[in-house]
């Protein structure tokens, strides 16, 4: 196995995910993130892995859509990284936690003004009459801020993930696939193999 890995699984997804934004694998940065609701009905989708913020993966949504709904009845979450070019996936499992106002209202700051418009203007994950109806409130947010800085709605900032496991896979050959599993918390892990 070529890659050294270090004691701390922070460092190692650093490392792997930098070497995947170098060598140019498309969407690095998005993960599938898998959250469970209150039925124990599970859901997954893709979103963009923002950084790693004091120790957690974070990203941004709306907090009333569908996996902000399910954060807030169970907050243990899975994400999985798959980048096809270099034949890895980074899996990691944790409790997903809001960010602070502050970190959500300065990522927010940075967006595109129209992202920042359909933060105000989507009820992420509900029914909507016609894509047209949903065009046309675009245009009435656009006009209510117009010559205005776009403010952070409340239902939209970001959360992280805490990670209690992550798990480094390898494609190898006659899928002898390399797992290497980090368990445990903060700077107190555990390391071992999984077997394919
Ligand atoms: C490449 C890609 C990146 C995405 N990034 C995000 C994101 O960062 N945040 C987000 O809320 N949705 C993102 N989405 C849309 C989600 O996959 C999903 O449709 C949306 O969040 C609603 O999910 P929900 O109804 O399960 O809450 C992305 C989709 C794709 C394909």
């Amino acid at each position: 196995m070529s890659f050294d890995f270090k004691n701390d699984p922070f460092e190692n997804f650093l490392e792997l995910f930098k070497e995947a934004q170098i060598k140019g694998v498309p969407e690095h940065n998005a993960m599938a993130l898998a959250t469970v609701n209150e039925r124990h009905q599970p859901s997954v989708r893709i979103v963009l892995f923002k950084g790693l913020v004091r120790r957690g993966f974070s990203f941004y949504t709306n907090y009333n859509g569908r996996k902000g709904r399910d954060i807030e009845v169970n907050n243990a979450v899975a994400a999985t990284f798959y980048w096809p070019h270099l034949d890895q996936q980074i899996r990691i499992e944790g409790i997903a936690e809001k960010l602070t106002d502050e970190e959500s209202e300065k990522y927010f700051a940075s967006r595109p003004r129209l992202s920042q418009i359909g933060a105000w203007t989507s009820e992420q994950s509900d029914k909507i009459e016609s894509f047209e109806f949903f065009q046309k409130k675009a245009q009435q947010v656009e006009a209510k801020f117009q010559g205005q800085v776009v403010p952070r709605p409340p239902h939209w900032g970001g959360y992280r993930i805490i990670p209690t496991e992550f798990e480094f896979w390898f494609a190898r050959s006659g899928r002898m696939h390399e797992r290497y599993v980090f368990q445990g918390s903060d700077l107190n892990w555990n390391r071992f193999l999984r077997s394919p």
